[in-house]
């Protein structure tokens, strides 16, 4: 059995295939996670998909006692992935201090208890591409300049991968590894772990699939007049079950010592991009489904544009994006079908 590995807020969508990924590869997962966006129900999801149960811990990383005494117990921890944060764009404009003082005061709690930790010194962190705002170039790579956030959300992730970068320079002896993913779409090829959004969905592809099986009257496509090929907002859709996998080959880069410096950055895209109204096409052709959608106006605070240049993810960190466009679309519907046939009730 290879190491025990901490992954805080594992019971969310991007968590739980990772919590998979790594059991599978024979790690011993430990969960933090306040169930403020997921439900205990996932626990036993992860365990079906992965034949083992991780061990979960309902904690607030806020509260610090609480975290340190944790770190006491688990003395034995090889690594830490750091998924635990708010992620609504809208929600952290109406409410700034909830987001900087959960994503990033979670974090400083968690990096000084990893200080203080005699084992855990190795952090893969969920950042984002929201940190590159509209690229001035496409597709867009690690060495763009980071623009000013277009959102709280987004600004607490820049902030984070600033906080990481000087806590990794300083003395402390901690390794990272920053993700910054493009746009995380899809479900588990089992339909037993997906996407589970709390009230109405924010993002595109829960709102799909939740409107394909009815829960939602009709979808919205915010805006039909930007400089794209057919007017809609592109952006590089990733499937999750891809992501997870990069977390895994990400900490085993940090746990063999093959990073090249204290803390490094990738991105995790398929470096395509595709536009709303090719997702939906997308999703109708694979599905069958029709879909019920119109055009309203551009959504304030949308990017245009959007894809990653991939080529540092792919020849350093050793890892490249797998599944297309349909099977993110398939399993995305596969998963939905299931939470409608009562797989979580
Ligand atoms: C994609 C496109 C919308 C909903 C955000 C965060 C990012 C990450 C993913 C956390 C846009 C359009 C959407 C709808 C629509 N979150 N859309 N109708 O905004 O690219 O990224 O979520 O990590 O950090 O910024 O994703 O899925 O919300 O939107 O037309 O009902 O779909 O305008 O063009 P986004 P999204």
């Amino acid at each position: 059995m290879a190491g025990k590995i901490l992954v805080t807020g594992g019971m969310g969508y991007i968590g739980s295939h990772t919590v998979v990924e790594l059991q599978q590869s024979g790690y011993q997962v430990v969960i933090l996670d306040n169930l403020s966006n997921s439900e205990q129900g996932i626990l036993d999801l992860i365990t079906r998909v992965a034949g083992v149960k991780p061990e979960f811990v309902q904690l607030d990383m806020q509260n610090r006692e609480r975290l340190e005494g944790f770190f006491r117990e688990h003395h034995d921890l090889e690594g830490v992935i750091h998924f635990a944060a708010y992620k609504a764009v809208g929600e952290s404009v109406e409410n700034p201090l909830m987001y900087y003082r959960n994503n990033v005061g979670s974090l400083v709690n968690l990096l000084d208890c990893m200080t203080d930790s005699p084992a855990a010194k190795n952090l893969v962190f969920s950042s984002s591409c929201t940190v590159y705002g509209q690229p001035d170039t496409l597709p867009v790579s690690e060495d763009a300049p980071v623009k000013p956030a277009m959102s709280p959300y987004g600004n607490t992730k820049q902030i984070s991968e600033e906080i990481i970068e000087d806590t990794c320079q300083a003395n402390g002896g901690l390794e990272a590894i920053s993700l910054r993913y493009f746009n995380p779409i899809g479900a588990h090829e089992s339909g037993l772990l997906g996407e589970l959004p709390l009230g109405v969905p924010n993002n595109l592809v829960p709102f799909i699939t939740q409107t394909a099986i009815g829960k939602r009257a009709q979808l919205t496509v915010f805006g039909k007049d930007y400089d794209t090929p057919d007017g809609t907002c592109i952006r590089d859709y990733i499937h999750v079950s891809d992501l997870a996998r990069a977390h895994v080959v990400a900490l085993e880069r940090l746990l063999a010592k093959q990073h090249q410096k204290s803390h490094e950055i990738f991105n995790l895209g398929t470096g395509t991009g595709y536009s709303v109204l090719e997702a939906v096409n997308t999703f109708e052709q694979t599905t069958r489904v029709k879909l019920n959608w119109k055009f309203s106006d551009r959504r304030p605070g949308d990017v245009e544009k959007v894809w990653a240049d991939t080529g540092t993810a792919n020849k350093v960190l050793g890892w490249k994006a797998e599944r297309g466009l349909k099977e993110m679309m398939s399993t995305a519907w596969q998963w939905e079908v299931n939470l409608n046939d009562g797989l979580m009730d």
